[in-house]
């Protein structure tokens, strides 16, 4: 089971993402969440303090890291036939909701020809976790669509595109939909998140119709989301939370869809 959740800024991937790998890790699976966003905050979702969370030292930064992977000892040649196993095992963070994060940094648009050190771990990296590794895998992806269809998130079982009914957000979820459709990527699904009532419903699901999207679920707008993210604290602890069973129920339908 591996997806990767998209869409615009703000619509509510890192809370999807984060009940996601909650939800799978619950079922039995041995879970890693990889926080993809160079603003990163999916530790904080996972139950990590503040403090956790800002002092974990993304992949792409931790020099010595990349370093001790890469270097030749010459310049502007890289070792590209390194070893990433250990790297899952020494830097993903076992967090309170029985997940493994990972965060890995902002990677660099990848040029034609652009190869740079961190960039190389990275793709190794994401390379093991999504191909390789029998794990489930569940990837908070930067927002918008700069990384839609490139690299390994590419390889993901399913692509999930979270859309509000503001129409901006929905013509995004349509961009990173085709896109993601011309790359090859077949299990592409939309969730409606934070509707309110059946009207912001209908709009959703008429965009999706004429769209050729396909949707997945409506998480409902959920009033105490709000509150425990504006306390800090995770809203995913709280279980009866209606966008929280929601996206435990989301967990079910991928299953079933990608089994
Ligand atoms: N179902 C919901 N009900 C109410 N509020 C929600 C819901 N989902 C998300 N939110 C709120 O919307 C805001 C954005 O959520 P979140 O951080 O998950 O979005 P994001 O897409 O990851 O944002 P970014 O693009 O900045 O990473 C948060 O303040 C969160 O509390
Ligand atoms: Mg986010």
């Amino acid at each position: 089971m591996k997806v990767a959740v998209a869409g615009k800024g703000g619509v509510g991937k890192t809370l999807i993402a984060g009940g996601l790998a909650k939800g799978f890790a619950e079922r039995g699976l041995k879970t890693i969440a990889i926080d993809a966003d160079s603003s990163p905050n999916l530790g904080l979702t996972l139950g990590l303090s503040a403090e956790e969370t800002r002092k974990i030292v993304p992949i792409t930064e931790n020099k010595p890291l990349v370093e001790s992977k890469t270097s030749t000892g010459f310049n502007s040649v890289f070792n590209l036939n390194f070893t990433v196993d250990d790297i899952v095992k020494d830097y993903s963070i076992a967090t309170p909701m029985g997940v493994n994060l990972i965060v890995m940094g902002t990677v660099q648009a990848m040029e034609a020809g652009c190869m740079c050190a961190p960039n190389a771990v990275i793709r190794a990296l994401l390379r093991y976790l999504v191909v390789e590794r029998n794990e489930a895998v569940v990837m908070d992806l930067e927002a918008g669509v700069e990384h839609i269809g490139r690299g390994t998130a590419r390889q993901v079982d399913a692509l999930l595109i979270i859309a509000d009914s503001n129409l901006k957000s929905l013509e995004i979820a349509k961009h990173i939909h085709d896109l993601a459709s011309k790359a090859g990527m077949k299990q592409l699904y939309l969730i409606g998140n934070r509707v309110m009532n059946d009207t912001q419903k209908e709009a959703i699901q008429s965009f999706a119709d004429k769209n050729g999207l396909s949707l997945l679920s409506f998480v409902p707008y959920d009033q105490k989301v709000i509150e425990a993210d504006m306390l800090g604290e995770t809203p995913l602890k709280n279980k009866e939370m209606p966008a929280v069973k929601t996206i435990d129920n989301i967990c079910e339908l991928l299953l079933k869809k990608t089994a």
